[in-house]
């Protein structure tokens, strides 16, 4: 029986958007069809998979598929899926599959970049079938196109569209600037994530990413707890360690100065919160850092880099980069009302070793199962998607500074003292009703 297409165009207003979209399976089926696997989705770092034969699995959409590492050193991003009886290839999420995939079910064996190695016993088994070498069907499926950007990989399980640097546009600085604060011009993966399961559709999160408004109110009570210590510590002994400012920071910047920070918004959902919790302090670490920088690039190029005013980049509609701590997350969503993200973060290449603790403390602070933090906004992702289950009401509303928007040179920016407007959902969802309206 052919289902019913949800009417998509009705659900989405410049300023409004109904609940439904946040919690009917049908629209979620039709976004993993219409937007996750179709546009440029993050699979993961080069440095994830160094050697020939290094897999990392993930999801793109509805689809498993295998990062790995091919025998002439290209990364290539394959279905898991073994085209016998359909067998995942490979089950744990990361490893090492040699020289070729096989197949734990019958044996049969492939290439890291898909194309059938042998079949057991294939001349006296499939002599006379339609199952010859040169029929295709007999490689794993790959994605259709896998590009990387300064060492991050994204596939498309779409043949055609933008190239990943059209798609990406403007909001592509979240790479340059993550690696160019790097020494050596690049970043590599700790090999380690976090992997937090959200009990709420995977808008939600990306709506909070870039959400001015709600630090000081969500996180109000971690930060207002760390700022306490802080000053304890500093009365004590002069100086609190960073790390304390870095969880002080959600409570101590007030919604006006939240509203001084901007956001921009690009084609394709992208947005950028520019702004910046003055992580540049003029310690001996930061001080010894620049040098290095300096060093690589020259003065004038270092301080470029160091000013780059980026608090966050939304990559729509698997992405969320925090360049100048080095950290991402990737979404995957895995029903209408769960998500699972992977929070990674990276090393800046010839940088100090106290220039990664900070980052890694930030990682930490900000994201790790024993912070408030993370489990703050998790609760209020929570209560959004039970709210939005229920009947009290039928929309969801972006109106804050609605009108106020400024559009130039194909974006739109807040305007000046508006950094808590809801432009960034707005374009978010501005975008969503593109993606799903195209059949
Ligand atoms: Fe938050």
């Amino acid at each position: 029986m052919l289902q019913q297409r949800p009417d998509v165009r009705r659900a989405v207003e410049a300023d409004r958007v109904h609940k439904s979209v946040y919690t009917d399976p049908a629209i979620f089926d039709l976004e993993m069809e219409r937007i996750f696997e179709r546009v440029w989705i993050y699979c993961g770092h080069e440095s994830q998979v160094r050697k020939p034969g290094d897999y990392y699995t993930l999801q793109i959409g509805r689809q498993p598929m295998i990062m790995v590492r091919g025998a002439e050193g290209e990364v290539n991003v394959l279905y898991n899926r073994c085209p016998h009886r359909g067998t995942m290839l490979v089950g744990d999420r990361q490893g090492s599959t040699g020289e070729f995939f096989r197949c734990s079910y019958h044996a049969w064996t492939f290439h890291t970049d898909g194309k059938l190695k042998n079949i057991p016993m294939m001349e006296s088994g499939y002599e006379g079938t339609r199952w010859t070498r040169e029929n295709p069907d007999c490689n794993v499926k790959r994605a259709a196109r896998v590009e990387n950007y300064r060492g991050f990989v994204f596939a498309s399980l779409a043949a055609d569209g933008p190239t990943l640097q059209e798609y990406l546009g403007p909001a592509k600085i979240a790479f340059d600037d993550m690696c160019d604060r790097a020494p050596a011009g690049e970043v590599e993966i700790v090999p380690n994530c976090f992997r937090v399961i959200q009990n709420s559709n995977w808008k939600i999160f990306l709506e909070n990413q870039l959400d001015a408004l709600h630090p000081s109110v969500t996180h109000q009570s971690t930060g207002r707890a760390a700022h306490e210590v802080e000053l304890d510590i500093a009365k004590k002994t002069g100086h609190a360690p960073l790390s304390y400012h870095m969880l002080s920071a959600f409570a101590t910047v007030t919604i006006d100065q939240w509203d001084n920070f901007q956001t921009l918004n690009y084609p394709h959902g992208h947005c950028i919160l520019t702004g910046y919790m003055g992580l540049r302090p003029q310690d001996r670490d930061t001080l010894d850092y620049e040098r290095v920088l300096a060093k690589a690039y020259g003065k004038q190029r270092k301080e470029e880099i160091l000013s780059t005013n980026i608090h966050h980049v939304l990559l729509y509609p698997g992405l969320s980069v925090q360049s100048p701590l080095q950290q991402l997350r990737a979404v995957r969503p895995l029903g209408v009302d769960k998500t699972l993200t992977e929070i990674w973060h990276f090393r800046l290449k010839g940088a100090p070793e106290p220039i990664y603790r900070r980052a890694l403390a930030y990682y930490n602070l900000v994201n790790s199962p024993s912070t408030m933090i993370n489990a703050d906004d998790l609760e209020n992702f929570w209560k959004c998607q039970q709210g939005l289950t229920a009947d009290g009401g039928e929309w969801v509303s972006f109106h804050r500074h609605y009108g106020h928007d400024i559009a130039r040179d194909g974006m739109v920016e807040t305007a000046p003292g508006m950094g808590t407007s809801e432009a960034p959902m707005r374009n978010q969802m501005k975008a969503w009703a593109e993606f799903m309206d195209k059949a």
